[in-house]
């Protein structure tokens, strides 16, 4: 991004900065009055400790091996929030280095501490589920944090709020289904842990639409322009650059996902029909007031879920499941 852009990006964050308390009151919970992951495990102090994992293990025992890896893949790119938080601390206008705190660095920093509790509830579950190789799935997470990402952003915070928009979507959408399918599999206890994680991601996906917005108010070219070049390049998941031990980068995720799509847990159509919702939400197809440019990214973006639908219905998902190194 250019110098001039830089700067024109940075004035628009600094604008909307100074709004964030209320949005952050709006879109966080207080913490005292948020859930903790211990809210819904054993509590280990209990003489009936011992009694209660092997309830939840037999609660376990019947789930299907697609499930448990998608689970077991929601929880690493969950995990891997080390990486999220400081690619969002680098965006344009969040963390002016010799400025006072601006509230968007309160912010990332609020939303990294909700999204903190995903990862500690799904890994602690997992671990007393016994069906799963903790060591395999330890060291995925730490390839995942070492490995970074390149999201395609760049350090816009257009580009961002929009992939953070999209991305919050999608982990409601998967988390929301996991919990459907555990209640199917006869796990409740289960259902109710991904059903809450999902509801954070619906309530942070509403506040990164909302920034989306309030950008499309001062801004509206330069943000349609943002939003076709972040679907040209496709969103890309963090789950994308998750890897085993010893397997190709790539490798993991396309089997993860084939696991996830044979599941309906995350498919092709829940891509194309976030990408729909979005354009409904942040009202596409009715803005005014934009240049040349973006008049033509607008139609290239109205006329993309259509598109994209004819290409889905061509896309075949392998049968056979493939053994992954985290499930023993
Ligand atoms: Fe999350
Ligand atoms: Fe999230």
């Amino acid at each position: 991004m250019d110098t001039a852009l830089s700067a024109e990006r940075l004035e628009v964050m600094k604008h909307l900065g100074k709004d964030l308390d209320g949005l952050i009151a709006e879109y966080l919970k207080p913490i005292d009055e948020n859930w903790q992951p211990s809210d819904f495990l054993p509590d280990s102090r209990n003489e009936d400790f011992v009694r209660e994992v092997k309830l939840l293990q037999e609660s376990c025992r019947d789930l299907p091996y697609d499930y448990m890896a998608v689970l077991i893949g929601d929880t690493i790119t969950e995990e891997a929030l080390p990486t999220y938080e400081s690619w969002l601390m680098d965006v344009i206008g969040v963390n002016q280095v010799g400025e006072p705190e601006s509230g968007w660095v309160k912010w990332v920093r609020a939303w990294t501490a909700e999204e903190n509790r995903h990862g500690d509830l799904l890994n602690k579950y997992l671990y007393l589920s016994g069906r799963v190789n903790m060591r395999a799935m330890e060291v995925s997470t730490q390839y995942l944090i070492a490995d970074g990402f390149d999201i395609g952003t760049d350090r816009d915070p257009y580009r961002n709020f929009i992939y953070t928009s999209f991305q919050e979507l999608a982990t409601n959408v998967s988390h929301r289904r996991t919990a459907t399918l555990a209640k199917k599999f006869g796990n409740p206890h289960l259902s109710k842990i991904c059903g809450v994680i999902a509801s954070d991601e619906a309530r942070h996906a509403k506040a990164y639409k909302t920034f989306v917005s309030r950008i499309l108010e001062v801004d509206p070219s330069e943000m349609v322009i943002a939003l076709e070049d972040m679907m040209k390049k496709k969103i890309v998941m963090p789950a994308h650059f998750m890897r085993e031990s010893g397997v190709k980068m790539g490798d993991t995720f396309a089997h993860f996902s084939d696991a996830a799509q044979r599941l309906g847990v995350y498919t092709t159509i829940d891509y194309i029909e976030i990408l729909e919702s979005l354009l409904v939400e942040w009202e596409l197809g009715t803005l005014g007031g934009i240049n040349e440019k973006a008049e033509k990214a607008r139609d290239y973006l109205m006329a993309l879920p259509s598109r994209l639908r004819r290409i889905a219905d061509r896309t075949r998902i392998p049968e056979l499941a493939y053994e992954f190194s985290w499930i023993s």
